[in-house]
């Protein structure tokens, strides 16, 4: 049994990790801010979780989280996770999705030192790294390029892993392409997609307004991510690890497996595109490479591109449809 810390824990992979390492018997404690309105509801939902006070814009108090839990796995989660809202708040983003990772390295090998044991710590890094990506598909050896602030900050934290791997604190870095789940809320472009796809498919009306519709992504599925960081956690030596599927679908490929799910071939009459979801920057395509994360903590994608869509969508018709 091991005991583990999960920063970010409220969040889609939160949920999933936490739901996982309970179910095969690890003690599992979670970091949550005071301003989290997700931390009760949570809680209720899965009793047998420690949560602590704590923000990751407060070095010290981080620090007391990690010192008080003493876990041998930390999973560094949590953040800003919108790279949209990344360029309203660049500065928030950078202390709560870069700095703070620092911290907990710090915190991590200060534990490790004073206990005499490993400390096992799992950055959630992001194919935003990449940005304006040198080449495609990306592996661990792609120049780090941001263009967006949460790509900067992402990249900052995954630079600062590898350092701290370099003083001995064992540190994966997982460079996590997009991973979705029903539990993506609709801020999200796949989200906002089959939640929109659902409603017009039931009522036969309305318009989906999107942003550029011609970026391409790499979407996997969001347990089979949370599997990955386990895996790599748990792995022999620490590293940088891709976790893909090696597959990338545009935006307009999204919308264009999703509504005839339910029924609707006519799209033009149901999508328009709409500058204010338009970002100053976009990468405009991020697939990875994940060879060496299949060859050696062995992630293994369970889903399809088609099967996540479909699934997503038919889980918003039934949510629609209780609904009324
Ligand atoms: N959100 C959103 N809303 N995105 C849109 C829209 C829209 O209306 N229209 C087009 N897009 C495009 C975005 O410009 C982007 O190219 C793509 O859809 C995906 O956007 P998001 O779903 O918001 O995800 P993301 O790629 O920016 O970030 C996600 O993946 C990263 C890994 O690459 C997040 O989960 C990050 O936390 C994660 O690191």
């Amino acid at each position: 049994m091991s005991r583990v810390l999960i920063t970010g824990i409220t969040g889609q992979d939160g949920g999933y990790l936490a739901e996982r390492l309970l179910a095969e018997g690890d003690e599992v404690h979670g970091m949550v801010h005071s301003g989290d309105d997700a931390a009760a509801g949570f809680l209720a939902g899965h009793p047998g979780i420690a949560l602590h006070d704590g923000d990751l814009g407060d070095s010290a108090g981080l620090s007391r989280v990690v010192e008080a839990v003493g876990p041998d796995e930390i999973y560094n989660l949590g953040g800003i996770s919108s790279v949209a809202f990344s360029w309203e708040q660049p500065v928030l983003t950078a202390e709560l999705s870069g700095v703070a990772a620092a911290v907990v390295f710090q915190s991590a090998l200060q534990l490790q030192e004073r206990a005499g044991r490993r400390v096992a710590v799992v950055q959630a890094s992001s194919s935003e790294i990449f940005g304006d990506a040198a080449e495609s598909p990306q592996d661990e050896e792609t120049p780090v390029r941001p263009v967006s602030p949460y790509g900067a900050a992402k990249a900052y934290a995954h630079h600062i892993a590898g350092v701290y791997r370099s003083r001995g604190l064992h540190v994966a870095s997982c460079i996590l392409f997009n991973h979705e789940s029903p539990r993506r809320p609709t801020t999200f472009v796949t989200r906002k997609i089959t939640s929109a796809a659902a409603r017009i498919g039931l009522t036969g009306t309305g318009v989906l307004s999107l942003g550029n519709l011609d970026a391409r992504r790499d979407w996997g599925w969001a347990p089979d991510y949370v599997d990955a960081m386990v895996r790599a956690a748990r792995h022999e030596s620490p590293d940088d690890f891709v976790v893909a599927t090696g597959t990338s679908h545009s935006v307009s490929d999204f919308v264009r497996s999703a509504f005839p799910r339910v029924g609707i071939e006519d799209l033009p009459a149901h999508l328009e595109t709409d500058e204010a979801f338009v970002r100053p920057v976009d990468a405009p395509e991020l697939v990875g490479n994940a060879t060496k994360a299949r060859r050696e903590p062995q992630l293994r994608p369970t889903l399809s591109f088609e099967e996540i869509v479909d699934r997503r969508v038919d889980h918003d018709l039934a949510t629609l449809g209780e609904g009324g």
